[in-house]
């Protein structure tokens, strides 16, 4: 991947327009938004809670669409969070299927770690779960420690990541 083609714009209501249609076509509610009853896939319900997910992330300068080529790709957040040192800024991220594994994962955590810094912050904390590999491989690659923390889930244990910004 060329990483000058991967930008970060701050979330607006446009681009969150945009980037509900890119979550559709290209990705499952679970992986993009907190779980909301129904049956399986896009339902009319879930389109709406996505958009005032968003809505309210997009009130606050932390979330930012991922572009690749001007086009919307996937959503990225950079936050502090309840459970993570005063240093630190929680990361999260997602990118649609049909983008996936060609770096822009990469690209992406280059990008949130330079707006971390810039921010004043000296680490980045993420949250995983045991069968996410390609999370743990981005996260491992960028030089991030993991730390299993049991849990009583399908998807396995938690894993929390720390990542210095330099
Ligand atoms: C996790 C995610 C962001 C990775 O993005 P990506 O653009 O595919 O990542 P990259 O192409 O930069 O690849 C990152 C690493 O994961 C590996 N990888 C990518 N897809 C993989 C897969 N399906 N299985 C195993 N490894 C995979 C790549 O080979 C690469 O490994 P390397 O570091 O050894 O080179 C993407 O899969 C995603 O959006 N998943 C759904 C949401 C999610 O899980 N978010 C993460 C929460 S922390």
């Amino acid at each position: 991947m060329d990483n000058a083609r991967v930008q970060l714009r701050r979330l607006d209501e446009d681009l969150t327009a945009a980037l509900l249609d890119a979550a559709v076509a290209d990705a499952d509610p679970a992986e993009v938004m907190p779980a909301v009853p129904g049956p399986p896939g896009w339902t009319a319900d879930r389109r709406a809670a996505f958009l005032a997910f968003h809505h309210e992330w997009a009130a606050t300068p932390t979330t930012y669409a991922i572009l690749v080529a001007d086009r919307v790709v996937g959503a990225a957040r950079l936050q502090p969070a309840p459970e993570a040192p005063d240093d630190a800024l929680e990361a999260g991220l997602w990118i649609g299927r049909s983008h996936r594994g060609q770096g822009i994962g990469h690209a992406v955590v280059a990008l949130l770690r330079a707006e971390a810094k810039s921010q004043g912050a000296t680490r980045i904390v993420a949250s995983t779960t045991e069968t996410n590999t390609a999370a743990q491989r981005l996260l491992t690659t960028a030089g991030a420690d993991l730390h299993h923390r049991p849990t009583p889930d399908p998807n396995g244990d938690t894993i929390k990541a720390t990542l210095d910004v330099d």
